[in-house]
């Protein structure tokens, strides 16, 4: 089996960052969502995987490389716009061959992994397996129906009035037959070729689809609050483990990561908490639910509930909750009056004015 992970798409649910940084590539836990995703395709015995890429190429080729740091071959498929899942499916096709596969969505965290619905595919070998799982509001997906037997019926994408609150998340299991339903199809209304209607083509000759519930945690990193609602459902997770240097006055509770070359004096942190390498935290307060990137600077913060990307700098005696901090920003604040809830995007500056 092969796996094909898309990581085109623009991200627009996630600006200011989607600017700077690819989606797949913000850091939950201190590592990319598509690290992630990669992770949990190595866990099937995956080996060869296609990555589709867009706007963010260079960035996502930089991060991931070849691969063989996931114990991974990756092949990169350039995607020149956002033409729709069945597009990536139709240019990948030289890469995929005749072989089965899985496709993974690079924004999707489904930390308990897809182990249960590989195995149901390799079971029964149908034209397509699809993941779905109850969603609040169906419309902003693909809907699977099923008769009262069970039995996979329809596949609707983003319907007005849904049947089912059953969405198909971003994981699908196919047979080589897909190529023929992804050749059939024709754009939707929105220009794309969609991967709902390949697989609605598939029911409709006859060929077996079938679907199996996923019940764990799920998200797809589309807005801020799934970021942090990721975050803090990876932190959960967390071993202690401290590396890095503590100074005098450190006071230390609950699980805590503290990495080699990190430094922390006269501080507080209540784990969950994550610090990364290089970063220097003084006269600070971190966590709980928070990680903290390499190589930033903490100088008299408060920070509980929120990702902190690499080489940001948090001086002055702020105080942030539920905030969301891109890469090398710089916070200094003249007074403790918060808590604030940023959402500060790559390279952005906020300042007292004195
Ligand atoms: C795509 C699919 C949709 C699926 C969703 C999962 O939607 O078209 O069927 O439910 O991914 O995240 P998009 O994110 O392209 O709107």
């Amino acid at each position: 089996m092969r796996a094909l992970v898309l990581a085109g798409g623009t991200g627009s649910r996630l600006r200011p960052f989607s600017y700077s940084i690819p989606k797949q590539l913000i850091p939950i836990a201190n590592r990319p969502v598509l690290a992630h995703v990669l992770d949990n395709i190595r866990a099937l015995g995956v080996e060869q995987v296609g990555v589709i890429v867009g706007d963010g190429s260079r960035q996502i080729r930089e991060e991931i490389g070849d691969g063989s740091r996931f114990g991974l071959a990756v092949t990169y498929i350039p995607q020149e716009r956002p033409l729709g899942l069945a597009h990536c499916v139709a240019i990948a096709r030289p890469f995929l061959g005749d072989d089965d596969f899985v496709m993974y969505l690079g924004d999707n965290m489904l930390p308990e992994g897809v182990g249960v619905p590989a195995a149901g595919f390799a079971a029964a070998r149908p034209a397509a397996h699809v993941v779905v799982r109850k969603v609040v509001d169906p419309r902003a997906f693909g809907v699977a129906e099923f008769r009262p037997d069970g039995v996979l019926e329809r596949v609707v994408e983003k319907p007005d009035r849904p049947r089912s609150d059953l969405a198909l998340i971003g994981v699908y299991f196919f047979t080589a037959a897909i190529h023929r339903a992804v050749a059939a199809i024709e754009p939707s209304a929105r220009g794309e070729l969609e991967i709902t209607d390949a697989i609605q083509w598939l029911v409709d000759q006859g060929e077996q689809v079938t679907a199996a519930e996923y019940t764990g945690f799920w998200r797809d990193v589309g807005r801020v609050e799934d970021v942090l609602e990721c975050n803090r459902r990876l932190l959960a997770d967390l071993r202690t483990g401290v590396e890095g240097l503590l100074g005098d006055g450190v006071r230390i509770s609950g699980p805590v990561v503290i990495e080699a070359g990190a430094r922390v004096e006269r501080s507080r942190v209540e784990g969950p908490a994550l610090i990364g390498a290089g970063t220097v935290v003084e006269d600070s307060e971190v966590g709980p639910g928070t990680s903290i990137g390499r190589d930033c600077t903490l100088r008299g913060a408060r920070v509980r509930d929120s990702v902190v990307m690499d080489g940001v700098c948090l001086t002055a005696p702020v105080e942030l909750r539920d905030s969301l901090i891109g890469r090398g920003a710089v916070i200094g604040m003249p007074s403790g009056d918060g808590p604030y809830r940023l959402i500060v995007g790559d390279s952005t500056r906020i300042e007292a004015a004195t």
